[in-house]
């Protein structure tokens, strides 16, 4: 066996040990680094061992993420077809950074963005870039705004910076995820342009907090950075009500859809992301909802002209792509690697029902474990599934709060994973499903799972 016939039997096993492995690791650092050499070794390895190594070492820390068991943080597994081009895309060895260096990365990426489009009901002639994360998506997304609102009052950032640019406001839902923060940061307009934004119902914005928050300064530059689902409730915005107020005060809308954007491609779910096609811009991931393996991200905006214009550089050793898509101009990584066609593979695998189909029965089981937990001696449901994301907590009979114990119990068992959080003061386990592997079955020792842990502490 040659070092690649290593690899791709290493990564067979550990997918077909999925449903029997624990999910959690089981390992600590020094179990892993006795399989390596602690110092750079003089001479190197032959590949084959190197291989046989790095597997051994990494056995005992590997997280069953990828499997039907795991629902702590927000995260799925690979999709067979998105998880095998992956790694022919990696024995490819393409720098997708032009045109002019790999035309197959160019052709098949405007597909997956074309596809993607389509699936997420986007309009059809939006910008896409395809980057590691949801993270990069929103500093994508956001430069793109930047660049918008600033050239609406005349200034031009890319050439000026922002040493003595009209200020940038940020209205933002308070729910939002702390990636949008770091975006700012790393934007340069820092987190004290952040206006947080509630309303009566928790985890939106209320449209009379967005009127008033507009009208204390209307002719600021400004974006407005709504949900698609937050990370605790899985509340979404009302779009259809929010993107026409910011709109008619001349702000850039931004959606965190990092998972919440696949509910569009659901005929089910779609009325909870109503409007939601009317912002300028979107920012999602492939490899929480989607399915596609690490690391896949994608920003998407409805202004070509100023995605381009935050992100594009001319070189004189650069060729350009002419009818070809150059991805340089949309992402702000130079070489890079060609992880849209992740998404093609797991756009044609699914096809339009296979992904609505994804999408519903991930929600429909995350409801059924919060059902089945919250329904156990010692457990209370604080936050009953609207999409695929949940909440319980467990109290012992004495009233103490017992989550974490709980968690770790859980955890330790193997079963299944989860993890927790802090809602309104106290500990709080969260549900969540994103995995194209889980099933009914799964879903069944995911509660049992939790019920002989509770039962042990109650
Ligand atoms: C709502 C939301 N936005 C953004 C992010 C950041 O995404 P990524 O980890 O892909 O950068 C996450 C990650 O969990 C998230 O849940």
């Amino acid at each position: 066996m040659d070092a690649i016939d290593i690899a791709v039997a290493e990564a067979r096993r550990f997918i077909a040990s999925l449903p029997t492995r624990p999910v959690g690791p089981r390992g600590d650092a020094a179990t892993m680094l006795a399989h390596l050499p602690a110092a750079l070794p003089v001479q190197g390895l032959p590949a084959t061992d190197v291989v046989r190594r790095i597997a051994a070492a990494a056995q005992p820390g590997l997280m069953a993420n990828a499997g039907g068991r795991f629902f702590a943080w927000v995260k799925g597994g690979a999709l067979p077809a998105s998880l095998a081009t992956d790694m022919m895309l990696t024995g490819w060895d393409q720098n997708a950074v032009l045109a002019a260096t790999s035309p197959a990365a160019s052709v098949l990426e405007s597909l997956a963005g074309t596809l993607l489009l389509e699936a997420l009901n986007l309009p059809r002639d939006a910008s896409f870039a395809f980057v590691t994360g949801c993270q990069m998506a929103h500093v994508t997304a956001l430069a793109a705004a930047r660049h918008a609102v600033l050239a609406r009052v005349g200034w031009d950032v890319e050439a000026h910076g922002l040493f003595g640019a009209p200020k940038i406001r940020v209205l933002a839902n308070a729910h939002r995820h702390g990636s949008v923060d770091r975006a700012l940061r790393f934007l340069g307009m820092g987190t004290d342009c952040l206006v947080p934004l509630g309303g009566p119902v928790p985890g939106r914005v209320g449209p009379d907090a967005l009127n008033a928050a507009l009208a204390m300064a209307p002719d600021a530059p400004t974006i407005v950075v709504l949900n698609a689902g937050d990370l605790n409730l899985g509340e979404s915005d009302d779009f259809s009500a929010l993107v026409p107020i910011a709109h008619a005060g001349n702000a850039w809308v931004h959606v965190d859809g990092a998972f919440g954007l696949w509910l569009a491609a659901s005929p089910r779910l779609r009325p909870l992301v109503a409007g939601i096609e009317a912002a300028d811009s979107w920012a999602t991931d492939g490899h929480k909802w989607l399915n596609t393996p690490y690391d896949c991200g994608i920003a998407m905006t409805r202004d070509p002209v100023a995605h381009r214009a935050a992100m594009t550089l001319a070189a004189s050793y650069l060729t350009a792509g002419g009818d070809l898509r150059d991805s340089m101009d949309w992402t702000p990584e130079w070489s890079r690697r060609a992880r849209g066609i992740t998404v093609l593979a797991a756009l044609l695998e699914l096809g339009r029902d296979g992904l609505a189909d994804l999408i519903e029965r991930c929600c429909d089981h995350a409801l059924a474990i919060h059902d089945g937990i919250a329904a156990l001696p010692g457990a209370t449901g604080i936050a009953r599934p609207i999409i695929n994301q949940g909440m319980v907590r467990f109290h012992d009979r004495g009233g103490a709060n017992i989550t974490d114990a709980v968690i770790a119990a859980t955890n330790a068992g193997g079963e299944a994973f989860f993890s927790g959080t802090l809602w309104q003061g106290e500990r709080t386990m969260r549900i969540s499903v994103c995995g194209w592997q889980t099933d009914a079955g799964d879903v069944a020792r995911a509660v049992a799972a939790v019920g002989a842990a509770l039962a042990g502490l109650y």
